[in-house]
């Protein structure tokens, strides 16, 4: 049986501020297993379809300038639970109200700029890891 997997990506501030073998090591400690990872740089194209689910929002702009404004690490990750337990070890949106230790609280500076990325159900885990990686870059 397969186990269940997240995909992630460390989001250009994280990347900017030298935190991604710090928020890697958060991750693996956390006991998740990395599957597939890489360092690339999302175009507007690529953001604009990722987030398509915000695309109404009236931070859609902001969030695809931020997104694309320098590379990003993406990475599947492995564990039991990967979602819930992914999501709970970012912390909330909001690095504000995010949980003491989370990567959010740690790492993120505002909402806009939060440092990490979560897929938030089984089903887009499936859909975002296969718009960063081929089934040759998974291991
Ligand atoms: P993500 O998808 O990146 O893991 O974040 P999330 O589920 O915690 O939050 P979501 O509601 O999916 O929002 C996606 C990303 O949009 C940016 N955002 N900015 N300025 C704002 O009010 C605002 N709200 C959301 C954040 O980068 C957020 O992670
Ligand atoms: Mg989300």
């Amino acid at each position: 049986m397969r186990t269940d997997r997240t995909f992630t990506m460390l989001k250009p501030d994280s990347v900017e501020k030298g935190h991604i073998g710090a928020i890697l090591e958060k991750i693996n400690a956390a006991g998740f297993r990395i599957v597939a990872l890489k360092e690339t740089q999302m175009t507007t194209a690529d953001a604009e379809a990722f987030y398509a689910v915000h695309n109404e929002r009236p931070f859609f702009g902001e969030l695809v300038e931020y997104m694309t404004r320098g590379p990003i690490v993406a990475a599947i990750l492995e564990k039991d639970n990967a979602v819930d337990d992914f999501r709970t070890l970012i912390g909330a949106t909001n690095p504000a109200d995010a949980a003491e230790g989370t990567i959010r609280k740690l790492y993120a500076a505002s909402i806009g700029e939060n440092a990490v990325h979560g897929s938030d159900s089984d089903e887009n885990a499936a859909i975002e890891g296969a718009f960063h990686f081929s089934g040759r870059e998974m291991f």
